[in-house]
């Protein structure tokens, strides 16, 4: 779905956790550039339970909101894919505090 605009691959591949299943993403792409290339275009769901995705890819929008490590509401754009990384996708409404 999402690639590279220079076509370049990946140096280092590692294993993340998205809602409990191994995801497999280039290491130092952003979290949430991570996220769209293994297929989880959906990072968030607002509180009228619509889907959200990311957006503006630069801190702005906070559409890319997930928990990560224990953590809530972590702009997924602003960190970088890391192996064991534990993410959960919000289904709907807040994120709960501490719930990941
Ligand atoms: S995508 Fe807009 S803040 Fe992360």
């Amino acid at each position: 779905m999402f690639k590279p605009l220079d076509g370049s691959t990946p140096v280092e591949l590692v294993d993340i956790q998205v809602d409990g299943a191994t995801a497999r993403v280039a290491k130092g792409r952003t979290l949430a550039i991570a996220l769209l290339e293994a297929g989880h275009s959906i990072t968030r769901r607002n509180h009228h339970a619509e889907p959200c995705a990311p957006f503006c890819l630069m801190g702005v929008c906070f559409e890319c909101l997930v928990h990560l490590d224990g953590q809530s509401n972590v702009q997924a754009c602003l960190v970088r894919a890391e192996a064991g990384m534990r993410v959960r996708l919000p289904q709907g409404g807040a994120a709960p505090i501490g719930d990941a």
